[in-house]
Parts: C-alpha cells; sequence; structure tokens
C-alpha cells in the first residue's frame, strides 16, 4: 500500500493530517507515515501530543513534522495548504478536527450551535476548498465523519447535522475535483477508543457501544486509520466519492 510505487527522496509526497496529533489522527498519521509519505500532523492545542509523535515517527526514519493549525480559521488553513503545495507535493490531506456533545434539542444553546457547526463542517469546508485549490492532481482527501450522521441518536442534533453536512460537502467536493483526477472520501468511525471518547462518554455507554455491533467491540485508531490509507492509497484509485462504515456493523 505505498503511496508510490517508485519514488525517489526528493519526490516523497507530502500527506497533511489536520488533527493529525490526535486518537484517529496520530494512527492515521503512522499509517501514512509507513505507507512512505512525508506526514504533516497539525495540533490545536495538544502541542505536546503532537511533538511527541514526530518524534516517534522520525525515530522510525520517517519524515513528520508538527504544525499548529486552527482549522475553523480560514486563512490558517489556506495559508498552510498552499506552503505545502509549494514546498513539495501534497498528494494527501486527512481532515480530522471533530468533537461532540449530549445536549437536548429544546436545551441547545445557539453558541452550541455556532462552535459545532465551525468545528465539525466549517473547518471541512476550508479543508475542502484548499485542497481543491492546492492539492497535487490525482491526491486524495479524506474526511472524518462518524456512524452518527447516520444513526441520528438523540442528543447529537448538532454534531449530527454538522457531520452529515461534512459527508454532503465531501461528495460534491469528489464531484468537482474528479476531473484533475482527486478522489475525496469520507469514513464513518463507530465508537473508538480515543482520549475524546474516553473523556466525553461514562463508562456505562462506552460499554454499551462496544457490544451493539455487529464484531462486539470498540474500534481502535488502527482500524479508522488502516481504512484513511488504503483510500489514500493507488489501490483505492477508483474509489471517490464514497462514504466508507469503520464501525464494526453498527447498523
Ligand atoms: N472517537 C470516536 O468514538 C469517534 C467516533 C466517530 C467519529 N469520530 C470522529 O473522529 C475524529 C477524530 O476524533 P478522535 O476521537 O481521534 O478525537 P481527538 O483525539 O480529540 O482528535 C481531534 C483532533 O482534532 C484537533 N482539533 C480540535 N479542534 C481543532 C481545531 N479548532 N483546529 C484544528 N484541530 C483541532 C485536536 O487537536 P488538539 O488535541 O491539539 O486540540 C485533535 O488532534 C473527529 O472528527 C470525531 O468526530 C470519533
Amino acid at each position: 500500500m505505498g503511496a508510490e510505487a517508485q519514488q525517489t527522496p526528493q519526490e516523497t509526497p507530502t500527506a497533511l493530517v489536520i488533527g493529525g496529533g490526535g486518537g484517529i489522527g496520530a494512527a492515521t498519521s503512522r499509517a501514512l507515515a509507513a505507507a512512505g509519505y512525508a506526514v504533516v500532523a497539525t495540533y490545536s492545542s495538544q502541542a505536546e501530543r503532537a511533538e511527541k509523535l514526530v518524534a516517534e515517527l522520525t525515530a522510525a526514519s520517517h519524515q513528520a513534522t508538527a504544525e499548529r493549525l486552527d482549522a475553523t480559521d480560514s486563512a490558517q488553513v489556506e495559508q498552510l495548504v498552499r506552503r505545502l503545495s509549494e514546498e513539495g507535493r501534497l498528494t494527501a490531506l486527512v481532515h480530522c478536527p471533530g468533537a461532540w456533545a449530549f445536549t437536548r434539542l429544546t436545551e441547545v444553546t445557539d453558541k452550541e450551535i455556532d462552535e459545532a457547526i465551525r468545528l465539525n463542517l466549517t473547518s471541512a469546508l476550508y479543508a475542502l476548498r484548499a485542497a481543491g485549490r492546492y492539492l497535487a492532481d490525482c491526491g486524495s482527501v479524506v474526511t472524518v465523519s462518524s456512524a452518527a450522521a447516520d444513526l441520528a441518536p438523540p442528543r447529537q442534533v448538532t454534531y449530527v447535522a454538522a457531520k452529515a453536512g461534512l459527508e454532503a460537502a465531501s461528495r460534491v467536493a469528489a464531484k468537482e475535483l474528479g476531473s484533475r483526477g482527486i478522489r475525496v472520501n469520507v469514513v464513518r468511525p463507530g465508537a473508538t477508543d480515543t482520549d475524546l471518547l474516553r473523556s466525553t462518554t461514562s463508562e456505562r455507554a462506552i460499554e454499551a457501544m462496544s457490544t451493539s455491533n455487529t464484531l462486539k467491540r470498540l474500534g481502535t485508531p488502527e482500524d479508522v486509520a488502516d481504512v484513511i490509507a488504503f483510500l489514500c492509497s493507488h489501490q483505492a484509485r477508483f474509489v471517490t466519492g464514497s462514504i466508507v462504515d469503520v464501525a464494526g456493523g453498527l447498523r
């Protein structure tokens, strides 16, 4: 599943993983580094976590750097993606940022609505637009949605709305960018064992989630990352506009 079959050191393709320091993002950064990409992993608040990941990857002889990025800031996204496209051959972009809350519809505040849409949807629109402008021809974009976008569970109205929008936007992007050979796909994880899940969800709810799918376990960040790396690879060359469930058969 190499990024490129034959590459010289100068031609090493770059993969930008927005939110690449986080749970699923870090596993994706590792998978793409192993596939031969020079990985740029962004963080927002947790610089130490991202720097530790970069140290791990460089110690294993991979090319990796960490960049601070607020993915909800249009100018920052535009500048970073443009700079990376000027510095090297930017062929993969993965958008990971996201977070949820458990607020009832009747209780949700204007601030919660704005923040959820900004983080889960607006940031994805910025990333898709920048990918369309600056990604190399025949590159690959993967956005990270959630099984919630399909299941629409109660008390997740803002998250579900935003992730459903991210899926729709990714499908439009796939159609617009296909003429340049750029593929755009979405992965839809189910409950995945990350710090975000552990810090927002009770043990009881996590236990219930881990037995509710067909394979009767929580997903791991690597379960999701391997699918993302596949979607970025040449093996997925005819896959675009797809939404891929990575949820252990959850329905
Ligand atoms: N874990 C699950 O059960 C699950 C299930 C379905 C879907 N997902 C989706 O999977 C994705 C990753 O989730 P995760 O569990 O791996 O969570 P995570 O570890 O919290 O990862 C989120 C990443 O996004 C970054 N981020 C947050 N706000 C940002 C901002 N404004 N600008 C740039 N980056 C920002 C975080 O950076 P810092 O840490 O540096 O702030 C972190 O690297 C999310 O989109 C989530 O909705 C997760």
